[in-house]
């Protein structure tokens, strides 16, 4: 079950109504006091954080709790893992105990909850529709060749322990950090101002919302919870060859059109039309060239 990121107020009933119906609850939450909180919907709440160690492998740390919540499952329990912000984002041991016991033959269900990203939209005013959003895990992000697209946004996920190639740390530090400058500054200026974003987890407190260049980075204060987003750099660049395509198209549509309504042509019965899927009735009004020219240029969304 995901429980939000925020204590109360971004729980599903579906998920309340599980934790509170389970008949053990297996929390891994944000803060002692969402733990507390959690504790009052049910009698038997099994903290996962002691599984956690600096200096343990986390791979470790997620196969025993996987373990913990199978153990109950198979002894014929029903079992509810609480997990913070969206149990299936960025989260390994959910998905996995799913899988498990779906492979054991048990039953097994995951609820969404109000993630990191969900209330980084909020806070930031973000529409990731509007010129589109990349993701990555910052440590993953470092390790591989990824192609980045600068006239998007790009969010990193754990960038207070990046590069920890031993998964067994709770920060890394400047030296790695200056690494993640290095890699950003072959698609972003060193100035290009990024935000550190923390969602508040308690009502009264208020999100971390840091602006900072790149280039002041390796100094920040990244922590456990931190989440890093890069705003575009760059425009979108329209795809002139394919926008000309698309032009073609609709000028085909446009004449089947025309020709139906002055008679020359049986709309009806027309069932080839050549659509970009060929199996789309001809709409009713189609916009005229110029309409649909501004349309491609109205790259947000509604
Ligand atoms: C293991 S992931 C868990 C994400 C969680 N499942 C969710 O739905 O948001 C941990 C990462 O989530 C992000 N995160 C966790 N708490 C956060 C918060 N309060 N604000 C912003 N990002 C947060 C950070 O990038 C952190 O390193």
């Amino acid at each position: 079950m995901g429980v939000g990121m925020m204590l109360g107020a971004h729980i599903g009933p579906r998920a309340r109504a599980t934790i509170e119906q389970a008949d053990v609850v297996f929390g891994a939450v944000s803060d002692p006091l969402v733990e507390l909180w959690l504790q009052q919907m049910h009698g038997d709440v099994r903290s996962l954080q002691p599984y956690y160690a600096e200096g343990k492998s986390r791979h470790d740390t997620y196969r025993e709790m996987i373990e913990a919540m199978l153990a109950e499952v198979r002894a014929g329990r029903q079992v509810c893992g609480a997990f913070y912000g969206h149990p299936g984002v960025f989260a390994r041991v959910p998905h996995k105990a799913i899988a498990q016991a779906r492979a054991e033959g048990f039953e097994a269900h995951m609820e969404p909850g109000v993630s990191a990203e969900d209330c980084l939209y909020a806070d930031l005013g973000i529409d990731p529709g509007d010129v589109g959003c990349q993701h990555y895990e910052a440590s993953q992000f470092l390790f591989y060749r990824r192609r980045v697209d600068p006239s998007a946004y790009l969010v990193l996920w754990q960038v207070g322990v990046v590069g920890d190639r031993t998964v067994t740390r709770f920060n890394t530090g400047p030296a790695y950090r200056r690494l993640l400058v290095e890699r950003l500054a072959e698609d972003y200026p060193a100035g290009h101002v990024v935000t550190l974003y923390e969602a508040a987890t308690v009502a009264i407190a208020a999100p971390r919302m840091e602006q900072l260049p790149l280039s002041r980075l390796a100094e920040a204060d990244l922590r456990m919870q931190t989440t890093m987003v890069v705003p575009p750099a760059v425009a979108l660049r329209r795809d002139e060859a394919m926008m000309e395509k698309i032009r073609r198209l609709d000028d085909g549509v446009q004449a089947r059109v025309e020709r139906a309504r002055t008679g020359e042509e049986d709309a009806a019965s027309d069932d080839h039309v050549d659509t970009p899927r060929g199996d789309a009735a001809i709409p009713p009004h189609l916009p005229s060239r110029a309409a649909a020219d501004r349309h491609a240029g109205d790259h947000s969304i509604a």
